[in-house]
């Protein structure tokens, strides 16, 4: 393992620009840590790709991290947590939280009728990752899973809140709707940015669990028990890179995150993991 101070930054990686969602929830509980955040812009969605690619770009997404002095990795994205979370652990030499189990957890302690939704890519929910950790803690819950693959091309639109997206929302949830799900897991790191659209589709009742929430909490923990959290006074430096077009992804982010982003570059993934 690499000599790690309290002022190397945070790396979280995603496919795309969901990972922002739980880079807003790191940055709300641990305001003054630096992050650096890559998203593969390139080559989203992963979650139509088969296991085997998406290991291959996750190992990469992480060997450029790793580059860049991060102190620890999470894994912003539902998909890599699900399939190649092992394989990152076995193979990169750095502490990695993924989605998965931080997110289960949370749903466990916020559903009393042990009746759990999840929705994610087609990667997570055939990988029934949710599915098989929730089992781990509670035998008895029930968890219905549904794959929700057009909400991601809605969000990297920025169409958050379109009469479009309502539509096709409601759609997907009709099944789950009749399911007496207490518990709605966001289980894919994009779909916060639809809350609203969701939340009006499952309707009111049930709760939508935000699985960054849980791994900021996990980060905090994390780095807290080994006294490496960023003590500096001052507000942490965030630097975003992408594999493609960065201004559309400049747009959204700044709509997301309510700021503006200063450092934002477009990289070549292969030139620079070299
Ligand atoms: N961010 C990914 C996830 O959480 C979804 C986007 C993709 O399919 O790459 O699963």
């Amino acid at each position: 393992m690499h000599f790690m101070t309290k002022s190397n930054p945070i790396g979280v990686f995603d496919s795309g620009i969901g990972g922002l969602t739980v880079v807003k929830q790191i940055k709300n509980l641990l305001p003054n840590e630096n992050i650096v955040y890559f998203g593969d812009t390139a080559r989203v969605p992963y979650g139509s790709k088969s296991n085997a690619t998406v290991i291959e770009y996750a190992l990469q997404d992480a060997q450029f991290l790793l580059k860049k002095n991060v102190k620890l990795i999470v894994v912003a994205c539902n998909t890599v947590s699900s399939v190649a979370l092992q394989v990152l652990r076995d193979k990169i030499n750095l502490p990695i939280i993924g989605m998965i189990s931080p997110g289960a957890k949370m749903a466990l302690k916020e559903t009393a009728n042990k009746k759990i939704g999840v929705i994610g890519t087609y990667a997570t929910v055939n990988n029934k990752a949710y599915s098989k950790e929730i089992m781990k803690f509670d035998k008895k819950s029930k968890v219905f899973e549904k794959a929700c693959p057009l909400f991601v091309p809605f969000a990297e639109e920025g169409w958050l809140n379109t009469e479009a997206t309502k539509f096709v929302a409601k759609e997907y949830l009709k099944e789950l709707k009749e399911k007496e799900i207490e518990s709605l897991i966001l289980g894919c790191t994009h779909y916060p940015l639809l809350h609203e659209v969701i939340q009006e589709a499952i309707g009111d009742k049930v709760k939508l669990i935000d699985s960054g929430i849980a791994v900021s909490y996990e980060v905090r923990e994390y780095l807290q028990a080994r006294n490496l959290l960023n003590d500096s006074a001052a507000k942490g430096e965030d630097l975003y890179f992408v594999s493609d077009l960065p201004e559309k992804f400049r747009t959204v982010a700044e709509l997301f995150l309510g700021n503006k982003i200063k450092h934002l570059q477009k990289i070549d993934l292969e030139e620079e993991i070299k």
